[in-house]
């Protein structure tokens, strides 16, 4: 049995019911791994199409294919079992029309086995969350700073600094929880902006870059581990995961370089009887556990 089929998994529902609670805690993930580590700690984990730029060295998030967010998706599902995954519907896959929103979701949720798809955008949008909405396919919005809207926008601006851009703002975000959106990511917008739409609508806000007034917040797991190269202001880190990595291969490749490593302890010795028959030669048997010593278990066999 499965650990997934033991563990009642977090729904869409349940992220609903959450307004108005305690914070939501959500981080993305990329990977079985990393997923895993997470699990216990966040109500959802987002497989964010900045997995383009964050995995796969992308300027944006606009190439990522879906096949990609399919490959991931289905990876952090399998590396998980009691946050709801989340996951982003890609630049192109969902704004021509209701109809391919729908089969590309469809292909999302079926291939990747997560409980809900977000996707960018406001009012114009909302058509396409009721289609999605109404034949079974939960939807979290995201509206504010929009990364698939780089090339509009030209970069990655902060919204709603001007008092004068909050009212197209509000808008949206009424009209994507009216459409059946059940949570809402507000990105890269003013604190008192975010204050406002988070008392505006009834669905929770999750917040990136957009202050503690939402109803829970999100960021880019490696953005806060401290392994991304460049962060925005709003990312605090929360450990030096890069500054680890670079210490632990700097070792490695000293180790490697004087002899070191592999040591004693990590490498596979002949067995009694099967040395003594093959007469110095390993034997078949032998020979495959250091072949296929992918496996973690076989390290420990002496
Ligand atoms: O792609 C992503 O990681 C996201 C978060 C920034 C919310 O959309």
């Amino acid at each position: 049995m499965s650990i997934q089929s033991t563990i009642k998994r977090i729904t869409a529902p349940d992220i609903r019911a959450l307004k108005g609670q305690e914070p939501i805690v959500s981080l993305t993930a990329y990977h079985a791994h990393t997923a895993r580590i997470i699990d216990p700690y966040v109500d959802f984990m987002l497989v964010g199409d900045s997995l383009g730029m964050v995995m796969h060295g992308f300027d944006s998030t606009v190439p990522v294919p879906l096949e990609l967010m399919i490959m991931h998706g289905a990876a952090v599902v399998r590396g998980s079992a009691k946050a709801l995954v989340v996951v982003d519907m890609p630049f192109g896959s969902y704004e021509e029309s209701c109809e391919v929103a729908f089969r590309n979701a469809a292909r999302i949720m079926k291939e990747t086995g997560c409980g809900a798809i977000k996707l960018e955008g406001g009012a114009y949008m909302a058509e396409t969350i009721a289609y999605l909405s109404d034949r079974g396919i939960p939807v979290m919005a995201h509206v504010g700073l929009t990364p698939q809207a780089v090339n509009v926008m030209g970069g990655f601006k902060t919204q709603g600094r001007q008092k004068s851009e909050w009212a197209a703002i509000e808008a949206d975000a009424i009209s994507v929880s009216e459409a059946g959106a059940f949570a809402i990511v507000l990105e890269g917008m003013a604190e008192p902006l975010a204050e406002k739409i988070t008392k505006l609508v009834d669905v929770p806000t999750i917040g990136i870059g957009a202050s503690s007034a939402c109803d829970g917040q999100i960021l880019v797991l490696e953005d806060m581990l401290g392994l991304s190269p460049r962060v925005p202001r709003f990312v605090k880190e929360f450990g030096q995961i890069g500054a680890a990595i670079e210490g632990a291969v700097e070792l490695y490749a000293d180790e490697v370089r004087a002899r070191n490593f592999p040591g004693e302890a990590h490498v596979y010795g002949m067995k009694a009887s099967a040395s003594s028959k093959a007469k110095g030669k390993p034997s078949s048997k032998a020979k495959s556990e250091v072949v296929g010593g992918k496996g973690r278990t076989s390290a420990k066999s002496k």
